[in-house]
């Protein structure tokens, strides 16, 4: 592709991920990150392990002049759009600044690119914009439902804005792709997901337990109309979810219009089942306790990943150990993160 791309976000957990298989490819990449919910550390790791640099930008996708600047200044052919505020329980305490964040962050962002005449755009959306299917696994043709909370809702308003801006102007070409679970990290164990403080996902969670950084682990509900009770979810590994975006831009500079893919493996695993897969692959004991359900959890939850196959030439190729050992060899190594 001629131009760069443009990766918000790229500082974090799955655009690191996304910024390294681009530089691997031969794209030229720019990050643009506020670093609010990351290090600046994750892109030197990057460049270690490729020997390629992203230019860096600190800065905000709110920020309109910043952004007139950054599109004036480079040729940008794409945008991967990461940035965003993700944390589901935060955001119930939070709304204003999640929805300032991310919807207002991304229409912030969107009138940048038409100003600056670029019109191809991925975005991160997720499997939460679904609600609660009646039927699994799910296809990108079942209705939206209605997320639970403000970070959901936020997904599905710029889900319904893009698909707003792609009927009023033809020239827009977005990629809405919808990820189920991601988990695991780089092979090298040398970039991983480092949350801050208290994790709110599973294995983030477990992981802490298995290093001794955490106690126990509290699993929400046993009593789910599952094979053992707890809730199934299709956890996909990082790298197979950076390798996706790739495709999907190659898919986007093709054609015009708004499409929607589910980035998912096709495969559920319950809570018991991780926490089995973790104990093999870390010879760790994971101690735990069935406690009450989550509000706003579902049963069970995992993709159909066909369209994406048919259509992007994409399939998740990594198994559970795989995201497992990936995680534990990540965990082990950075105890603390990127700290
Ligand atoms: P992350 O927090 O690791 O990465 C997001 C990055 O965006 C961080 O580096 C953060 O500093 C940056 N950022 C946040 N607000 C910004 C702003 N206003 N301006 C500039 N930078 C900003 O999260 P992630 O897990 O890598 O998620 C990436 C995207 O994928 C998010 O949009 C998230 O909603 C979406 N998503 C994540 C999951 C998941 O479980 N991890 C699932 C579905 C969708
Ligand atoms: C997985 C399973 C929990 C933690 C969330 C967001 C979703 C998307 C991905 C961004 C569930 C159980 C968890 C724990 C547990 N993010 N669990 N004990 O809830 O499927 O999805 O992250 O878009 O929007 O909602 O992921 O990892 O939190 O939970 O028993 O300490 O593990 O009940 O069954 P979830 P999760």
């Amino acid at each position: 592709m001629a131009g760069k791309i443009l990766v918000t976000g790229g500082a974090g957990y799955i655009g690191s991920h996304t910024t390294l298989a681009l530089l691997e490819s031969g794209y030229n990449v720019i990050v643009l990150d506020n670093l609010c919910n990351s290090s600046i550390e994750s892109l030197h790791r990057i460049e270690t392990l490729c020997g390629k640099t992203p230019e860096f930008v600190q800065g905000d996708i709110r920020d309109r002049i910043m952004l007139d600047n950054l599109f004036a200044s480079n040729h940008i052919s794409a945008v991967l759009h990461f940035a965003g505020l993700k944390a589901v329980g935060e955001s119930v305490n939070s709304p204003l600044e999640y929805y300032d964040n991310n919807v207002t962050g991304s229409i912030t962002l969107c009138q940048a690119m038409a100003r600056a005449e670029v019109y191809n755009l991925v975005f991160s959306s997720s499997a939460t914009v679904y609600g609660e299917p009646t039927e699994m696994p799910i296809r990108e043709d079942f209705p939206t439902g209605v997320p639970t909370n403000p970070y959901g809702r936020s997904k599905l308003m710029i889900e319904e804005l893009l698909q707003d801006l792609a009927k009023s102007e033809s020239r827009w070409s977005i990629a809405l792709l919808r990820y189920f679970n991601p988990v695991g990290a780089h092979q090298s164990g040398m970039i991983g997901e480092a949350p801050n403080g208290h994790p709110n996902n599973l294995l983030p969670y477990v992981s802490q337990v298995a290093i001794g950084g955490l106690e126990q682990l509290s699993v929400f509900g046993a009593n789910y109309p599952t094979q053992d009770g707890t809730g199934i979810r299709d956890y996909i590994h990082v790298q197979d979810l950076a390798e996706g975006h790739i495709n999907a831009l190659q898919n986007i500079v093709q054609r015009k219009g708004v499409d929607i893919w589910n980035l998912g493996t096709g495969t559920g695993y319950s809570v018991l089942e991780i926490i089995r897969a973790f104990e093999v692959v870390s010879g760790r004991k994971i101690p735990y306790k069935i406690v009450d359900r989550r509000p706003g959890d579902i049963a069970e939850c995992w993709a159909n990943p066909e369209k994406a196959e048919l259509e992007l030439n994409w399939k998740a190729k990594r198994g559970l150990s795989e995201m497992m050992s990936d995680i534990w060899r990540w965990q082990s190594n950075n105890p603390k993160g990127y700290d």
